[in-house]
């Protein structure tokens, strides 16, 4: 009897969560029983820190997943950690990571992140999905650049996210 996956862990900084980032989740929760959102306190991310708090971004994910009807599908959770993923994974007992995967630019990088973790953890799975083609050119970062200059960001974050946004930048968007 083949030993299958049951619970898996999509990882990531969600500074802040777009559209693309509840697509991949909602996605793993098609493929497995149990999915843990794990979000990375990132605390060196670009040099500078991220634009929101762990605490900030685990709220906006829980809050992202209710209102894109994530949550109700069940065995969907959100938990903030820090440290080596692999370790987290071991902690959750998940058996494999979930990513999302957009142009050939993101394959450098999870490749080596992948390569990485399979070395620390042998029996850990790292999976990926191809984006969706919709939101292929969503990034955290274009969102925060938006944002930041006043541009119209409806179309790439869901609502309670354009909300924090405005909070954040003083921007009416
Ligand atoms: O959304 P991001 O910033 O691309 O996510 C990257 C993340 C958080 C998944 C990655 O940096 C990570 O796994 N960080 C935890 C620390 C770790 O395990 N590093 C070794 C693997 S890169």
């Amino acid at each position: 009897m083949p030993n299958h996956i049951q619970h898996v862990v999509v990882p990531g900084t969600f500074d802040p969560v777009t559209l693309g980032h509840v697509d991949v989740i909602n996605r793993a929760r098609h493929l497995f029983p149990q999915v843990t959102v794990a979000v990375a306190e990132s605390r060196t991310k670009r040099g500078i820190g991220t634009a929101f708090s762990l605490e900030e971004r685990v709220d906006m994910l829980r809050e992202a997943l209710d209102e894109q009807g994530v949550s109700s599908l069940g065995g969907v959770s959100v938990l903030p950690f820090t440290g080596l993923l692999v370790d987290f994974c071991r902690q959750q007992g998940a058996g494999g990571v979930v990513k999302g995967l957009r142009a050939m630019t993101d394959f450098e990088s999870e490749l080596q992140q992948a390569d990485l973790n399979a070395q620390l953890a042998p029996d850990l799975e790292s999976v990926f999905v191809m984006s969706n083609p919709g939101y292929g050119y969503v990034s955290s970062s274009i969102v925060r650049e938006l944002a930041l200059l006043g541009g119209p960001v409806e179309m790439l974050v869901p609502a309670c996210v354009v909300r924090r946004l405005r909070e954040h930048y003083g921007t009416e968007g």
